[in-house]
């Protein structure tokens, strides 16, 4: 079904999803975590005889990183051609660690990340799209930032086609070193704040962007920040229901020239 893009009411309508009204409507006391229900894992479960690789620890990144934050505030742009020039591991470490990095682990339920997130949920998992780090073959991974492992989830034929059609045609995540692809499981902060999650969600998503684009500045790299993309294919690339967990953001990212 196509809709009027300019129909007052529907602006209205979506418009709200920007305000916080929606916070006066919502009794708190029946939201799950009031309702002591235990918190749902903080990183998405993976069964334990899957592939797992280490990354390189924050601590073994001491080389990496060190530009001063006024010249990657200044530098930073989306950029949309790459290098041949694979990541390497330690730079791919960075990065993850960069948008989803722990930096203390509380308890079961909560842990707090090198990005804020409203009420500590972190609603994110990161998958990434291989198809030029150095040691690492092409396919589909997921990060597991608790461990700081990479889980490899498949491999898959035309990667680079098949992520780039996911993107509706933008060429740049097929010729990238890596695309990160950020999926939101909503119920970890509909937990805490029922119908209120959502707008939040999206705030969120955009500080793990932003990290990303700084990061790269600080490696030689390039990233740009990919909001349009065809929802349903991008979900069954990565083979997650749509539902629970459904893709929210993108961004491919390279050596530049
Ligand atoms: C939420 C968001 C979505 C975006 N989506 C796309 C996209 O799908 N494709 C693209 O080429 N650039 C995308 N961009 C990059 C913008 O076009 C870019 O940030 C803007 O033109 C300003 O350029 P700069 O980032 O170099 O300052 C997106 C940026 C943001 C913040």
């Amino acid at each position: 079904m196509r809709v009027n893009q300019m129909d007052k009411e529907l602006i209205k309508t979506y418009r709200s999803f920007l305000k916080d009204s929606i916070r006066k409507v919502i009794d708190f006391s029946q939201t799950d975590q009031n309702r002591r229900i235990p918190p749902p894992p903080i990183e998405k479960p993976c069964p334990p005889e899957a592939p797992r690789i280490d990354l390189p620890r924050y601590d073994q990144l001491e080389e990496i990183g060190r530009i001063d934050l006024k010249s990657a505030f200044q530098n930073r742009e989306s950029r949309r051609s790459y290098s041949d020039q694979p990541l390497s591991m330690k730079e791919l470490s960075f990065l993850l660690w960069a948008t989803q990095g722990i930096r203390r682990k509380l308890d079961s339920g909560h842990a707090l990340r090198t990005v804020p997130s409203a009420g500590c949920r972190h609603a994110f998992e990161t998958y990434l799209c291989i198809l030029n780090v150095r040691d690492l073959d092409r396919g589909i991974y997921r990060y597991l930032p608790l461990e700081h492992q990479l889980l490899f989830e498949f491999s898959e034929e035309d990667l680079d086609k098949k992520i780039s059609h996911a993107a509706l045609g933008q060429s740049y995540p097929g010729a990238a070193a890596v695309t990160f692809v950020w999926t939101t499981i909503p119920y970890r902060m509909e937990w805490r704040y029922g119908i209120a999650a959502h707008k939040v969600i999206a705030l969120d998503a955009g500080h793990v962007c932003q990290n990303l684009y700084l990061a790269c500045e600080a490696i030689g790299a390039g990233t740009c920040a990919i909001a349009a993309y065809d929802q349903e294919v991008m979900d069954k690339l990565l083979r997650i229901d749509g539902l629970n967990e459904f893709t929210i953001y993108l961004a491919s990212v390279g050596k530049i020239f």
